[in-house]
Formats: C-alpha cells, sequence, structure tokens
C-alpha cells in the first residue's frame, strides 16, 4: 500500500512535535511494509511571512491531493493584531472549510499510568473514556454576517439542518461501537439556534433507538466534565461549545500535550493535536509530542484502516509514561524527565517491544 500524506508544521511547537510525529509515522509504515509519500508545506504565520498570505494556493492543493493532512499547530504573539484574514488562525479554518472536514473527533482518554498526576482526583476519573463530537464547519465560526466597527462587533450563530444532521448520524453511529451514550450539548435555553439543534439530534435519533440521547446545556457540562467525567460516552455539540469543551476534557489527560484530533469530512481528513502553538514554550524542546503522535495513530486507523498499527502506537504511548518518562508539562518529581526528542524514542523503542512481543 503506498499512502500520500500533506504535512503542515505550521508555528510555534507545531515542527518540533510534527518532527516527532513523523518519525514515529515513517518507523511505523516501514514496519507494516507501507510506503509514504509526502509533501510539506508552510502554513499560518510561517507561510505569512514567506508569502504574505497564512495559506497559499500551493498549500490548499497539496491538501486537497493527499489521502491525508497532518497539522501541527499554527499562530503566535507577532501575528496577533494582524487583520483577520490575515491570522494564522483563518488559514486552518478555511482549510476545514475548503476540506469539508465537519466532523472533528476529539477522544478524552485517562491512562492509567498518569492517574495519580492528573489536576483531578484518581477516583473522579478512573475509568473516564468518552469523546466530543464537534461540529467544525459551522456555526459561529463561520455565520454571516460578521465583523467590527469602532462601536460593535457582531457574529452570527447559524445552522442549517443537514449541518445538524450529518454530524449527529455520526455520533450516534460511534456510540453504538460504544457504551450507546449520547449527550447532545447546547444553550437551548438561551439560543434559538441551539433550540434548534436539539430539535434535529432528537429527529435524527428516531433511527438510532437504541442509542440513549440526553440532553445538557453547556455550563452545566463544562461543570459535569470536571465532576464526574466517567458519566460521558459520546459528546456532540457545535463548533464553539466543543472548542471549549474539548480543552476542559484535555485535562482529563493531564494536559493538552496529550490530546489527539481526527478531523473528517466524506472524502478529506485532518489529523492535529488539541492543542496549539505554545508559543510560551516552542524551541526549546520540551513540548510534549504525544497528542501529534497520538493523532497519527488516529491517521492509521481512520483513514487507513491499520488499526492493529494505530494501537501499537496508542500502547507504546501507554508503556512509555508507565515506565515513567514525562515531558516537562506532566512531570512529577520520581517521574524521568525528558525532552521532545527523547519522549518520541522512548515511544518508538516501546512500539518495537510491543511489536516484537505479539
Ligand atoms: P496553546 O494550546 O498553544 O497553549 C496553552 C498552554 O498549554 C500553554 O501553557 C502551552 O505551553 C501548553 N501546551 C500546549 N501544548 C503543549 C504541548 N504539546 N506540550 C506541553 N505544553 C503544551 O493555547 P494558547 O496559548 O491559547 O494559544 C497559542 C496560539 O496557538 C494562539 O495563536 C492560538 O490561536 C493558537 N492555537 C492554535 C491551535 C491549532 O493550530 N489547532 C489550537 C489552539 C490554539
Ligand atoms: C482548535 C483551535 C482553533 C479553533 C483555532 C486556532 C482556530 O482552538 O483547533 O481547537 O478554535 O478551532
Ligand atoms: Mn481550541
Amino acid at each position: 500500500m503506498q499512502i500520500k500524506i500533506a504535512v503542515l508544521p505550521g508555528d510555534g511547537i507545531g515542527p518540533e512535535v510534527m518532527r516527532a510525529a513523523l518519525k514515529t509515522l515513517k518507523h511505523v509504515a516501514e514496519k507494516f511494509q507501507t510506503e509514504t509519500q509526502f509533501s510539506e508545506n508552510l502554513i499560518g504565520g510561517a507561510s505569512f511571512e514567506e508569502f504574505g498570505t497564512p495559506l497559499t494556493e500551493e498549500t490548499l492543493k497539496a491538501c486537497l491531493e493527499a489521502d491525508a493532512v497532518l497539522l501541527g499547530a499554527v499562530g503566535g504573539y507577532e501575528w496577533e493584531n494582524l487583520p483577520h484574514h490575515l491570522k494564522p488562525e483563518a488559514a486552518l479554518l478555511r482549510l476545514r472549510k475548503e476540506l469539508a472536514l465537519f466532523t472533528n473527533i476529539r477522544p478524552a482518554k485517562v491512562y492509567n499510568a498518569f492517574i495519580d498526576s492528573s489536576s483531578l482526583k484518581a477516583e473522579v476519573l478512573k475509568g473516564t473514556d468518552f469523546v466530543v463530537f464537534r461540529e467544525l464547519t459551522g456555526g459561529i465560526y463561520f455565520g454571516e454576517p460578521r465583523g467590527y466597527d469602532a462601536n460593535q462587533g457582531w457574529n452570527t450563530m447559524i445552522y442549517q439542518r443537514y449541518e445538524v444532521e450529518r454530524i449527529a448520524r455520526r455520533a450516534f453511529e460511534i456510540a453504538r461501537q460504544r457504551k450507546k451514550r449520547v449527550t447532545s450539548v447546547d444553550k437551548a435555553n438561551v439560543l434559538e439556534v441551539s433550540q434548534f439543534w436539539r430539535e434535529v439530534v432528537a429527529d435524527v435519533h428516531k433511527a438510532f433507538p437504541d442509542v440513549e440521547l440526553t440532553n445538557m446545556y453547556v455550563d452545566n457540562a463544562a461543570m459535569q466534565i470536571v465532576r464526574d467525567p466517567g458519566q460521558f460516552d459520546v459528546i456532540v455539540t457545535s463548533n464553539m461549545f466543543g472548542d471549549i469543551l474539548s480543552d476542559i476534557a484535555g485535562m482529563i489527560t493531564g494536559s493538552l500535550g496529550m490530546l489527539p484530533s481526527a478531523s473528517l469530512g466524506e472524502k478529506h481528513a485532518l489529523y492535529e493535536p488539541v492543542h496549539g502553538s505554545a508559543p510560551d514554550i516552542a524551541g526549546q524542546n520540551k513540548a510534549n509530542p504525544i497528542a501529534m503522535i497520538a493523532s497519527v495513530a488516529m491517521m492509521f486507523a481512520y483513514s487507513f484502516q491499520m488499526t492493529r498499527a494505530a494501537e501499537l502506537i496508542e500502547r507504546a504511548i501507554e508503556k512509555t509514561l508507565e515506565l515513567g518518562y514525562r515531558t516537562a508539562d506532566i512531570y512529577q518529581a520520581g517521574n524521568k524527565l525528558v525532552s521532545t526528542d527523547e519522549m518520541t524514542e522512548q515511544i518508538i523503542y516501546n512500539f518495537d517491544v510491543l511489536y516484537h512481543e505479539e
């Protein structure tokens, strides 16, 4: 098999975690006799500096032609005051839209090796394993009209029926293969668009009577994720609520540096960590590469049906944590403090150990 991957390292720690991910990816592909073909392009601030735009047509074309896209992160202090359409983040949003990546999957799972180093209590975390289905190409992120002038600023939160239907359907389908529970999160007590969302989700639910559906307000959901995360199986929600809830869920795993994601449409797929470019630690070889490496595992599973490769990467991450290796963001006294590169080497080493054990 041959797989064609578009690589977009981006800004800040993006290139560092991408280097880690590519090293792992190449190693795993070789073990599984999979030929790889890569194209690498600038995106975000890096692209703005070189070409005066955060996303060139060439980069977009490379993504459209690839079997899967890997993205590090975009953004940084130096580009914060650019006009909206030139900001690094605008590149990511346009890419999601152009590739029609309407389903963003963000799993939040507790690593046992790790349960004592989270900021939440071990007994609260035990057994937590849920996944956020975030709508990614609609809602307030893309709604028109939008803008601001000297006296006011405005955005529009709008959803079309088909947009809610297709993400809800995917959430119910996945729930069927899991614990058969979907929580739809909205703000229907205040927003009409949320009332609409709730009614459409209920309509879609009719085809999935074996799955339990609960509705929850977003403010309560934020609290419940911290109070009792074990109650959730699949959370389905709109673009902005999903953005916020998935960062909260990041703390379930102990650090944002642990949380991978997959963005899927009908034709295209993009894999990226949930975290951003972390400019505060960029260039120091101390970023946690696990979110990016776990995103590669999701790529093998979702884009190439290479489930064994994906499982082995996940188990290698777990084993490396069990052996006490920690980057600075998850370090506690008694652990072995390692750099981005050392963490990556350990994960690859443990991948080989597990691969040969089988
Ligand atoms: P951030 O996720 O970059 O960082 C938040 C905190 O988490 C920081 O203290 C950072 O050091 C830490 N952190 C994040 N990833 C880490 C990792 N892998 N290892 C260790 N620590 C890690 O969020 P922010 O500071 O709000 O945003 C910084 C920039 O990133 C902004 O320009 C923002 O727009 C952008 N951003 C991009 C993406 C993306 O590309 N998908 C996502 C979120 C934020
Ligand atoms: C994310 C990020 C992005 C978002 C930004 C950088 C546009 O926070 O991927 O979670 O809000 O979707
Ligand atoms: Mn976010």
